[in-house]
C-alpha cells in the first residue's frame, strides 16, 4: 500500500473521518438507522481502515456512532434478509467484508484503537468494540445482547469476542436474556475500560489517546499485539514468542527507544522508568 498523500480524507459516506493531533475519530454514520452495519458501510470502514494504517494523521484510531447510537449492530433488512437470498459465494464476501474491519483487521491493527461507546450497542456492535484495544462507554450506553429476543444466536463472532472479554457466567446471562445494561455495569464487568458521564466521553477518550500517541509507536504495536497473540499460546511458546519480538523490536524501533531510554536512566538520570515517559527524539 502507497503511503497516504495527506490530504484527501477516507470514507465520507457512511463512514466520517476527522483528524485532530494524531487522532482519528472514525464516526459510523447512519444515525437515522442507529448505524446498523450494512454491508456497503462495512465496505467504506474497510477501506477506511486501509487508507488510516498508512496515513500518518492517524495514529490513534478512534471508533464511535453518529447520533445517539454506537451501533445497532447487523443491519436486519440488508445484511440478513436481503442477502438470505444470495447464493453461497456471494453470501460468504458479504461475511467476509464485515469480519474483516470488525475484529480481523482491527484485532491487529498497527495503530492503537479506541471504542467510544456513545449510546445503542447491540449484537454484531460487540466484534469492534472488543477488537478495539481499549473501550471507553458513556454511561448512559446501552448494551445488550439481542439476538435471543429474535430468534438467532450471537453468531458472526460475537459470542468469541464476548467470552474473550466478559467472565462466563455475565456473558451466559446476558446471551440467555437478551437483557440491556448500562456503561456502568459494562465497565463493571470488564466490556469496557470505563464509564464515563456521556457530556464527558469525548474529552475523556481525547485525553487516553494522547496517552497512547505519546509512547513508542513499535513498542505499542509490538506490546498491544503480544498481548492478544499469547493468551492462545502455552508458556513455552509464549515465552519463546516474546523474546522473539523483543529482539526483533530492536531492529526495527527507528527511534531506538531502548538504547535511548537506559540512557537518560543510567547514565544522564533525566527520567525514572517507573513514573514516565522517556523523553523521545533524544
Ligand atoms: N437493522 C436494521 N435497521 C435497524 C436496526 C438494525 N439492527 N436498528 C435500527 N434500525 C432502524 C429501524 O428499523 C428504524 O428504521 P425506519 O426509521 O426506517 O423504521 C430506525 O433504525 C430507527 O429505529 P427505531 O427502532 O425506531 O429506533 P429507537 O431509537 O426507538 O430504538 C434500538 C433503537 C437500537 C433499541 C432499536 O432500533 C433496535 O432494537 N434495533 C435492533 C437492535 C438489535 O437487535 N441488533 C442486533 C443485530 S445483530
Amino acid at each position: 500500500m502507497s503511503q497516504s498523500d495527506n490530504t484527501a480524507i477516507p470514507g465520507g459516506k457512511l463512514v466520517l473521518v476527522e483528524f485532530e493531533d494524531g487522532i482519528a475519530w472514525v464516526t459510523l454514520n447512519r444515525p437515522e438507522k442507529r448505524n446498523a452495519i450494512s454491508p456497503k458501510l462495512s465496505d467504506e470502514m474497510l477501506s477506511v481502515m486501509n487508507a488510516l494504517e498508512c496515513d500518518e494523521r492517524c495514529r490513534c484510531l478512534v471508533i464511535t456512532g453518529a447520533g445517539d447510537s454506537y451501533s445497532a449492530g447487523m443491519d436486519l433488512k440488508e445484511f440478513f434478509r436481503e442477502t438470505d437470498r444470495l447464493d453461497a459465494e456471494h453470501k460468504a464476501a458479504v461475511v467476509r467484508s464485515a469480519a474483516e474491519w470488525q475484529w480481523r483487521r482491527l484485532m491487529y491493527y498497527m495503530k492503537p484503537s479506541i471504542a467510544m461507546v456513545n449510546g445503542w450497542c447491540f449484537g454484531g456492535a460487540f466484534n469492534s468494540l472488543v477488537a478495539c484495544d481499549l473501550a471507553i462507554a458513556a454511561e448512559e450506553a446501552t448494551f445488550g445482547l439481542s439476538e435471543i429476543n429474535w430468534g438467532i444466536i450471537p453468531a458472526g463472532n460475537v459470542l468469541k469476542a464476548v467470552s474473550a472479554v466478559m467472565n462466563q457466567r455475565d456473558a451466559l446471562y446476558y446471551t440467555m436474556t437478551g437483557e440491556t445494561f448500562d456503561g456502568r455495569k459494562a465497565a463493571h464487568m470488564g466490556l469496557v475500560n470505563e464509564a464515563v458521564p456521556r457530556a464527558r466521553l469525548r474529552e475523556r477518550t481525547r485525553e487516553l489517546a494522547k496517552v497512547l500517541i505519546s509512547k513508542n509507536p513499535t513498542a505499542m504495536r509490538t506490546a498491544k499485539h503480544a498481548c492478544k497473540r499469547v493468551r492462545s499460546m502455552d508458556w513455552e511458546d509464549s515465552q519463546d514468542y516474546l523474546f522473539a519480538k523483543l529482539e526483533q523490536m530492536q531492529f526495527l524501533d527507528p527511534e531506538k527507544g531502548r538504547a535511548s531510554a537506559m540512557s537518560q536512566f543510567l547514565d544522564k538520570k533525566t527520567f525514572r522508568p517507573g513514573l514516565q515517559n522517556y523523553e523521545r527524539g533524544r
